[in-house]
């Protein structure tokens, strides 16, 4: 699914977007893209409100980590996040949200 520019997401930076309701992060780290779902899966923070360090995202909750590059997290979190591919074709950003796209329904928004 196409979702944006590569230039809106600035080296360092990471971007949420929501398709069907399922909320998921778009990572920029070091012009390689990365995407994870954005629930923490502790209680559910929005990690899009978190901070990027290279490949680790911080849960501003409760400070939980987790590797975007596999979704593998630290406690008090104890499940991944999910992952998904990203490819870049012709300057744009495209994720395969697996299952999450099996839908009739087109509703896609950009936060
Ligand atoms: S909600 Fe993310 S660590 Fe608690």
């Amino acid at each position: 699914m196409k979702v944006c520019s590569k230039n809106d997401i600035e080296n360092g930076k990471m971007k949420k977007f929501i398709f069907n309701n399922y909320s998921y992060i778009v990572f920029n780290v070091e012009n390689a893209f990365f995407a994870t779902s954005a629930e923490c899966t502790h209680i559910g923070t929005d990690l899009s409100t978190g901070t990027i360090d290279g490949y680790t995202l911080t849960c501003p909750s409760h400070a939980a980590h987790f590797n975007i590059r596999s979704g593998q997290a630290t406690i008090p979190a104890d499940e991944p996040l999910e992952t998904f591919k990203v490819t870049e074709q012709d300057g744009f950003l495209y994720v395969d949200l697996k299952y999450h796209e099996n839908t009739n329904d087109d509703f896609f928004k950009d936060l």
